[in-house]
């Protein structure tokens, strides 16, 4: 079967899809021309019949079966090189570059007993996706804190167990997966179908072959986590949503739409673009037709069509596919931008004799945009600073295992801050992430790979480059192209070929790849060597980002006029939530105790640097189109400053490296308790090393738990200029700094601001032009109340406060939503607060808090945003770091009312109510 293109398609129900087939019947009947393909006859006027499209898109994520490991006997059978011949067959849609690999004949592993229907599996754990066997641990001090101390690696097998009806045969059907981590293999009723090695990459194989109807089918996956294969949490399993898809033989491919549209003055021109293909024996002549509406917030469409493309006929010969292209105006249209997220959805038709075998909707936005020289990102004319983040693709305690809800939640609290724009770092995102950003306003680049053929990581996608990086990349952007939300498609991260003398050529490649796929966004990649920006790589990039380069873009701009740039990966400040360490250094080296890092937000690794920093450059450029910090939320794995353990070199002679010295161990290992520095310091003396327990990141502006860190105030007091806003920082509880220097530092929106210690003023201090903070660092230290007036243009503008506690008393239970849906997925993140007796949080307490649950709920994961922390997310208790727990409770699918309780001994009890009800909020 050839397939050419992708879409992005949406079922909608019965009713739509009925309501669907009278329009075009309708339009029939109205005897509109048709744009002729390939001929008009009376006979094909005729009005179709009202039928519903066979068209059905299935979840498939409940009920398989797991276990890890191989069984024995299949040594050699299943390995990534043995498969490869039929592996490579997979995909043939996105390969146009290079040869096609014919699919060998014979059966590979087709006598491995988890490939075949009969093999008992009902020992095997039951389990319904998404899933991340990474995720349930446990931590152990032995694997690498690069990726999480957790057991993500290995081989582990998928089988599910279900029945089509008799009356789908005659149906294409297909499989389609979001994302498998990694190397997946797929086999149905014992046959080899295909699979898919990149673990971030969505792929469909199509089941037709080698389904049984009306009787039971087995599908068995295959997947293999190579260790050192990744420089963060991969995470390990079916870790994203999988669909059946069931089509007529006449259908829409998969990803098979794409739509597109430009501005002239108050009209937008929409191009539509669908693949049709033809799977059965026969030619066949097609109508295609389509119509555009308006979408609500939800992205459902409503009221009558905006546009109604003047149908076609389209002539198939048999086994082929073609191509409807058709074009129309929408007059005042309501356009998409990150205030105002307007969408459309485009309801192509396919009627084929006299009957509708496909209804397919795809979402799309109106909107222009351009990347400039001279004044950074347009988006509809109008310059938007790119206030953006990157992040990795785990959702912290419930590891990569991808939920709406809890990404909608990341985005909700990024957009508090004023976050605009999202870098999916390094690799193509869950499609739902996309869908979320459509929706909720924000913009995106959408990045292919960390690396090339050049290793990052000995086992990591160089292994897999030279087969497989066209169909990834060509992938990539037929599954994500409709989306209004992407503005950039970055070819890469610190790709090592940049300061190779090929690079620019491999840059160029994979550019021309990206541009015969797509024309209407630019290509980009995010560099860290500054040659780059030099040697030719530049040229081939249509807009060019630099990681962590303030200080290179006058010099850049100076050599490359007009070319865009823009901050593609910036800062990489470290802190641990509610840490501070004195005295406070300047030094960006600094600042480490305790396996933490201190909360001034003025530290970050030798390549980086502090957030301000940052804005200093993009203040004195401002032709720079703005920045991606890294990272927006903790992460798990890359835990730097401290990466690994501490060895002493002393113990191995065989290096014959650089004795590292005690001072630099001692700088990393400072300890506020005399006694465990003492002791870590005779392990690293006695035994030649210090064991790291770092397991998640320090690098983002929110902990893991998504607790904000100080620096989320610092950010939004620069990118949301308006909001009334002063944060102080540090906490007000050191009863051992009586008297002693302990520097306050403010975060506000305004120009200006007085701090006062017990009434008393510390002075009133304005804003350099080109600082980002307000800084007190001679606050001599008293109990009390600290608190902070800030002004802007000489009027009052904001005000914060932060006081000494009394000694912890109560826990609190405060959840970010009451109300959830009675549909087995939805979420509230409830956080647990130690406080005092009045109810303020005690900053430094670590309280072990047992959370108890009643009512249609459960507690899925616990958490508290210690990047040291090696209790498990799966506990239904968990310690507080720094005055402050996460439980997150998942509605289980009834409705009805949740308790959740919180204890902890010593302290005062309190429990909570949650709703579950269908119609929410
Ligand atoms: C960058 C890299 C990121 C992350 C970051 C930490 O160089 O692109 O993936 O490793 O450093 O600072």
């Amino acid at each position: 079967m050839t397939r050419f293109f992708l879409a992005n398609f949406h079922i909608r129900n019965r009713l739509a899809r009925e309501r669907s087939a009278a329009r075009f019947g309708r339009w029939c009947r109205d005897g509109m021309a048709f744009a002729v393909f390939i001929l008009m006859s009376p006979a094909l006027l005729k009005a179709a019949e009202p039928a519903s499209s066979p068209r059905e898109r299935l979840s498939f994520n409940s009920d398989w079966r797991f276990i890890k490991g191989d069984p024995a006997g299949s040594e050699g059978k299943l390995d990534y090189q043995t498969l490869k011949p039929w592996l490579l067959a997979s995909g043939p849609e996105f390969s146009v570059n290079s040869a096609l690999a014919t699919r060998p004949q014979d059966n590979p592993a087709g006598d491995v007993v988890y490939t075949l229907p009969a093999c008992d599996d009902t020992s095997w754990r039951k389990l319904n996706l998404p899933h991340d066997w990474g995720i349930e641990g446990p931590f152990k001090q032995e694997y690498p804190g690069e990726t999480g101390k957790l057991p993500w690696w290995g081989v582990a097998w998928y089988r599910k167990h279900f029945s089509l009806p008799m009356s789908d045969s005659g149906k294409k059907v297909f499989l389609d997966m979001d994302g498998a981590m990694a190397y997946a293999s797929v086999w149905l009723n014992g046959q080899f179908v295909g699979g898919w090695p990149y673990g971030y990459a969505s792929w469909e194989l199509e089941l037709t072959p080698f389904l049984k109807f009306g009787g039971e089918n087995v599908v068995a996956i295959r997947l293999d986590n190579p260790q050192d294969s990744s420089r963060w949490y991969p995470g390990g399993g079916i870790y994203r949503n999988v669909w059946l898809i069931k089509t007529a033989p006449v259908h829409i491919g998969h990803w098979g739409t794409f739509v597109s549209a430009t501005v002239e003055g108050k009209t937008a021109t929409v191009n539509l673009k669908a693949n049709v293909e033809n799977s059965s024996p026969a030619g066949t002549q097609i109508r295609c037709g389509a119509e555009v509406y308006e979408c609500n917030a939800e992205g459902q469409k409503w009221g009558r069509p905006v546009l109604s493309f003047p149908p076609a006929l389209l002539k198939l010969g048999a086994h082929a596919t073609g191509e409807f292209a058709t074009t129309g105006a929408v007059h005042s249209p309501r356009l998409w931008s990150v205030k105002k997220p307007n969408r459309y959805v485009a309801v192509t038709s396919l009627e084929q004799d006299g009957k509708i075998v496909d209804t397919h909707e795809t979402l799309f936005g109106i909107r222009t945009l351009q990347f400039t020289a001279d004044n950074g990102f347009m988006l509809n004319g109008e310059r938007i600073a790119l206030n953006g983040v990157c992040d990795h693709h785990d959702l912290g305690a419930l590891g990569s295992a991808v939920s709406t809800r809890a990404l909608e939640r990341q985005l909700q609290i990024l957009q508090e801050m004023g976050c605009n724009a999202i870098r999916t770092s390094h690799n193509p995102p869950a499609p739902e992430l996309l869908d979320l950003c459509d929706r909720m306003g924000f913009v995106v680049m959408d990045e292919a790979f960390d690396c090339w053929l050049q290793p990052k990581k000995k086992n990591d996608y160089h292994l897999l480059f030279a087969d497989w990086h066209e169909k990834d990349l060509r992938a990539m952007i037929r599954r994500d192209r409709n989306h209004p939300c992407i503005i950039l498609w970055s070819i890469g991260n610190e790709i090592s070929e940049q300061g190779s003398p090929n690079g620019p050529k491999m840059a160029g490649e994979l550019a021309a790849i990206v541009h015969s796929e797509d024309r209407s966004r630019p290509v980009t990649s995010a560099c860290n060597n500054g040659r780059a920006g030099y040697n030719g790589w530049q040229k081939e990039m249509d807009v060019f980002g630099y990681n962590y380069r303030p200080y290179e873009y006058g010099r850049f701009r100076e050599a490359n006029p007009a070319l865009a740039l823009f901050g593609s990966e910036t800062a990489s400040c470290v802190s641990s939530r509610g840490e501070y360490f004195f005295p406070v250094s300047t030094n960006q080296a600094q600042g480490r105790a305790d396996f933490q890092v201190s909360s001034y937000d003025l530290y970050a690794p030798p390549w980086a640097t502090p957030p301000d920093r940052e804005f200093h450059g993009q203040d004195e450029f401002p032709f720079v189109a703005g920045e991606f910090v890294w990272t927006g939320f903790d992460y798990l794995g890359e835990p730097t400053p401290y990466g690994g353990d501490i060895r002493n070199p002393s113990f191995n002679n065989d290096t014959g490296k650089k004795r590292r010295r005690n001072t630099d161990v001692a700088d990393l290992l400072n300890f506020t308790d005399p006694a465990e520095r003492a002791r870590l310091m005779k392990d690293f003396n006695e035994q030649g090393r210090i064991q790291v327990p770092s397991r998640s990141s320090y690098f983002g502006i929110i902990d893991l738990a998504g607790f904000k860190k100080d620096r989320f105030y610092l950010y939004q007091a620069r990118w949301r200029p308006d909001l009334h806003m002063a944060h102080i920082l540090p906490h007000w509880n050191w009863p051992d700094r009586i008297g002693q220097v302990t520097p306050v530092h403010v975060y506000t929106s305004g120009d200006e601001a007085e701090l006062f210690l017990n009434g008393k003023s510390l002075g009133r201090k304005k804003r350099g032009p080109l600082d980002y903070r307000i800084r007190w660092d001679d606050v001599v230290y008293k109990p009390g109340v600290l608190e902070v007036v800030a002004f802007n243009h000489h009027t009052r503008w904001a005000h914060d406060s932060v006081r000494t506690t009394g000694p912890a008393e109560q826990l609190l239970l405060a959840p970010e939503r009451t109300t959830l849906k009675p549909d087995g997925q939805d979420l509230s993140y409830v956080t647990a607060t130690v406080a005092d007796k009045g109810g303020l949080q005690v900053p430094r307490s670590k309280n072990h808090i047992s959370f108890e649950i009643s009512g249609p709920g459960e507690i899925i994961a616990t958490d508290n945003g210690d990047a040291t922390c090696f209790e498990s997310f799966q506990a239904k208790d968990h310690s507080a770091y720094n005055g402050l727990c996460l439980a997150i409770v998942r509605s289980t699918g009834e409705p009805g009312t949740i308790v959740l309780k919180a204890t902890s001994p010593g302290l005062k009890a309190t429990e909570l109510k949650l709703q579950v009800k269908a119609d929410k909020r």
